[in-house]
């Protein structure tokens, strides 16, 4: 029987420097899309699929997620001296309750794979989640919900997986891609950020991962990959041929929010799947005059 993921890993230690000045003050995982701040998606995420532990990899200058996640006295004393009570509810709704969360710091920022392994005593010996907060999906079933469906037949290691244009592989940890059961793909072999014409597949790992703990094992002795990182998908790399491993093929439209063309798509699209903001936005779309 597959064990049933209750624990997150949420690294949020990079310095997104892509978006300054926009994050000289402000984690870049606090950038809003439409009203809600990227981290706040990746919680929702999760806890829609059943996890009942966030674990928080930080680093410097991240407090303004560990205020975000807990009760604000100030905020709720203005709101109720303004009668403001559909505001306090949906304040409370989402707030974790007492000790569901945990931070851990990564104290240098050695890549993802060292980011990961920085929350090996806080995730023990269960399989768990690891959700990017710069990936968004646009879905109507989350997309870690479907993965952790799929994992109850798959066990093992389950990555998300979508098609890439091949000069976009070296963004990307890039699948060798096995057998194709419906959604799901097996996973012979893995590459972190390969240039196109070495890349096995066009096939490449989004943010969100449910993994065996076996790989902070692997991440121990992981030596730096690409960028001079140690990269989670090259201790993975070591998993194959263990435990079963798939790739998933999740229903839904990603969005890359660490690039700023991404960034403002997903502004776009989130606004466009509101009822209260639809009409307004793309009114002010069908407006624009982009030439031919
Ligand atoms: C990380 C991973 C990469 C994965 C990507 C998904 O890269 O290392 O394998 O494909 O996230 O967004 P990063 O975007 O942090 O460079």
């Amino acid at each position: 029987m597959t064990t049933k993921v209750k624990k997150a890993v949420f690294p949020v230690g990079g310095l997104g420097t892509r978006f300054l000045p926009a994050t000289k003050a402000m984690p870049k995982e606090m950038m809003p899309v439409v009203d809600k701040p990227l981290i706040h998606y990746a919680v929702e995420e999760a806890v829609a699929a059943g996890i009942e532990e966030f674990i928080f990899v930080t680093g410097r200058g991240k407090s303004a997620i560990e205020d975000h996640f807990d009760h604000s006295y100030e905020l709720r004393d203005e709101l109720a001296a303004r009668n403001k009570t559909v505001e306090i509810a949906e304040l409370d709704a989402w707030l974790p309750p007492a000790g569901a969360v945990a931070y851990t710091r990564q104290q240098v920022p050695k890549g993802l794979g060292h980011a990961v392994w920085c929350a090996r005593n806080l995730v023990g010996d269960a399989p768990f989640a690891v959700l990017l907060a710069d990936d968004l999906v646009l879905t109507d079933k989350p997309c870690l919900a479907q993965m952790v469906e799929a994992h109850i037949e798959t066990g093992g290691n389950l990555v998300a997986v979508m098609d890439v244009p091949r000069e976009h592989t070296g963004r990307y940890g890039v699948l060798d891609p096995g057998e194709t059961r419906g959604r799901l793909v097996e996973v012979r072999g893995l590459v972190e950020k390969p240039a196109p014409a070495e890349a096995p597949s066009t096939l490449s790992v989004i943010g969100r991962y449910i993994l065996q703990p076996e790989v902070f094992g692997h991440l121990e002795s992981q030596v730096p990959g690409a960028g001079g990182e140690i990269q989670l998908t090259d201790a993975l790399a070591r998993m194959i041929g263990g435990d079963p491993f798939h790739g998933f093929r999740y229903d839904g439209k990603r969005f890359d929010c660490g690039d700023k063309v991404g960034f403002i798509q997903a502004n776009i699209a989130f606004a466009l799947a509101r009822d209260d903001l639809r009409g307004g936005v793309s009114a002010y779309l069908k407006s624009l005059d982009l030439g031919a």
